[in-house]
């Protein structure tokens, strides 16, 4: 999605804003641009179609300095990516970035084309910036017409402002897109991800909804919906974690494949005595409210969406407690009948995905019980909207295909289920054999990624291929799921997973020689039933590929490859069979030769609608 990053300094900043560009390429994004305001007090733009290393030719080509400017990557929304439709955009001696989307930009174009507004691009971004030049020539300050102008948008935004007529002012607002400001010494910025602004600073306000800023030389000035000025708490982020270090990895997505391990422990560090998880493991609102819930309503999108479905076995069989799983943009756009004693619970990697956000702002008018979000981001707003949180501790994501998000998910997810479960009668035997297996957990992962260079292998069978089905059972089905997502979102293979059970109500007409079929087979009470079922494949020709233990007693055999995995405790076959599905999906677009860490059209943290 979009990235904003500004600054306002005593020094030329455009350096920080390339530096903060290339921290949010992992977002996703098609063209980026920047505009300087430069000691002659001339705005200078630079924006390019491509990547930020496009726009970095341009300026060698064609310098800028400046200790006031403004840049952006742009997802496209509205208008094809080009240099015309890169943002900043200008009106005048105005310049602006924005996230989000203007549901009211054709009212307002027509409106300021009736002023006599020309426009230069198709986006409706451009509407922003020419109605902020009306307000200014209106005779208010760029602050005052920010104000005004937002109060004329409908939709989401984040914006970032400058006005060659105000050289020590930078504007930024936010309604619906995150956005946050970076506290330098004297110097101050502005960004939609705080990780743009590591190299710079530690310390950040994060705007709440419907705010207004001003940043001057001088200070920060914050001012509310109702134009109140106001106090926001300034966060200090712990840890120096470098996004921008791949290590000795060749993608960020295959480095975050093999950090699973330790960042499965950092999530359950804390969290699990020997027999138990801890009281404290929710924290302290979880302990009054979770004796409550009579009912779980999990929401997410995408991957999260599948560490919900997940969820949702461990919660019945452990828990004894109903649950319903939906992804956020459909249940955001329907009636809910919500039961007493029902907690709502979102799944989010960045805490900023639209949907989910708005799923939960709806759902706070829907008489749930309270809140929980598992989320891998503090003060995210997800974070910030919730009653209750509970962290993964999977450290920044990069690549745009999750992997360790999901599997800390998982172990969140484990761990909330358990704590559910204790309070509606789980056993203490059966408590103390789910934790004695997550101690496990982390050794286990060391030794499921040892699977690499089997699992490249493997992936020879599959670059060429068109389509491929991924099958598995019970718990394993979203396991399946997750498993083509991740194929067809960084390979482009088309890739459909099912219950194994259903293959004979539909999917078999597709299974021939040229579709190769994927299985987790976890030695489990539905492995019998499972190999009925890929019988049935094997009796249509198709080719199987099972990733299963020893115990399971598979033997290769022509039309039938084993990928050996190491036998593993049942409640974790999901979080670990996820491992050798992440690996096939990365070694297979890298003979595919795809772009591993930015597939085509998509975005990172996908925060419009
Ligand atoms: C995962 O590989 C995807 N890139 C995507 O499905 C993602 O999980 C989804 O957009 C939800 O994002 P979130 O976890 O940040 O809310």
């Amino acid at each position: 999605m979009c990235g904003i990053v500004g600054a306002l300094a005593q020094r030329n900043v455009s350096e920080i804003l390339l530096e903060g560009l290339r921290r949010l390429e992992y977002r996703g994004y098609d063209s980026a641009g920047v505009c300087l305001l430069d000691s002659d007090g001339q705005l200078q733009l630079r924006k390019s179609r491509g990547k930020v290393a496009d726009l970095e030719a341009r300026l060698a080509g064609s310098p800028a300095a400046g200790r006031l400017g403004i840049a952006h990557t742009r997802w496209a929304t509205h208008g094809a990516p080009s240099d015309d439709n890169s943002h900043p955009h200008m009106s005048g001696d105005i310049a602006l970035v924005h996230n989000g989307i203007i549901e009211n930009y054709r009212a307002l174009r027509t409106q300021l084309e009736e002023q006599g507004y020309q426009f230069a691009s198709d986006t409706d971004t451009e509407v922003v910036v020419h109605l902020i030049h009306s307000l200014v020539a209106g005779g208010r300050n760029l602050q005052a017409a920010v104000t005004a102008a937002t109060q004329q948008l409908d939709g989401a935004y984040a914006l970032g402002v400058i006005s060659a007529a105000e050289p020590d002012t930078l504007i930024c607002a936010r309604s619906g897109s995150p956005l946050v400001i970076g506290i330098g010494i004297e110097e101050n910025f502005i960004a939609s991800d705080p990780l743009a602004l590591r190299q710079v600073t530690d310390r950040f306000i994060y705007l709440e909804e419907g705010d207004i800023a001003e940043i001057t030389t001088g200070g920060i000035a914050v001012r509310d919906r109702s134009g109140e000025e106001v106090s926001r708490p300034v966060k200090k982020l712990n840890g120096s974690y470098d996004a921008a270090d791949k290590g000795r990895y060749r993608h960020y997505m295959q480095k975050e494949i093999f950090e699973q391990p330790q960042v499965v422990e950092a999530t359950l560090a804390g969290r699990i005595g020997d027999k138990s998880v801890l009281a404290q493991a929710l924290g302290a609102r979880a302990n009054e409210i979770l004796p409550e819930v009579q009912q779980v309503q999990i929401v997410a999108c995408g991957t999260s969406y599948h560490a919900g479905l997940v969820a949702r076995y461990w919660l019945e069989d452990w828990a004894g407690v109903p649950c319903s799983v939906e992804v956020a943009s459909e249940i955001r756009y329907r009636k809910a009948a919500v039961r007493p004693g029902t907690l709502f619970v979102t799944i989010s990697q960045s805490g900023e995905t639209a949907d989910t956000l708005a799923a939960l702002r709806q759902a706070k008018e829907l008489g749930y019980l309270a809140s929980l979000t598992i989320c891998n981001v503090p003060n995210s707003s997800l974070v910030r909207e919730s009653e209750l949180s509970l962290m993964t501790e999977a450290g920044p994501e990069i690549g745009v295909a999750s992997t360790k998000a999901f599997t800390t998910q998982l172990v969140a997810l484990q761990l909330f289920c358990i704590a559910l479960a204790r309070i509606n009668g789980l056993p203490a035997a059966r408590e103390a054999e789910l934790v004695d297996a997550l101690h496990k957990l982390p050794d286990l992962m060391e030794q499921f990624t040892g699977l690499d260079s089997r699992v490249q292998v493997t992936s020879e069978a599959f670059a060429e291929k068109i389509h491929t089905l991924f099958l598995g059972r019970g718990v394993e089905y979203p396991i399946a799921l997750e498993g083509a997502l991740k194929l067809k979102e960084i390979s482009y293979i088309h890739a459909e997973a099912y219950p194994a059970g259903e293959l004979k109500h539909g999917p078999l007409a597709l299974v021939d020689g040229d579709m190769p079929v994927v299985v987790v087979a976890p030695n489990d009470e539905l492995l019998g039933k499972l190999k009925s079922n890929l019988q049935e494949v094997r009796a249509r020709g198709g080719e199987l590929f099972v990733f299963a233990s020893p115990e399971a007693g598979f033997e290769s055999e022509s039309g039938l490859t084993v990928i050996e995995v190491p036998d593993a405790p049942e409640s974790l076959a999901p979080i670990l069979y996820t491992v050798p599905l992440q690996l096939l999906s990365y070694h297979v677009a890298l003979l595919k030769g795809t772009d591993v860490d930015q597939p085509r059209n998509l975005a990172k943290s996908v925060t419009v609608e």
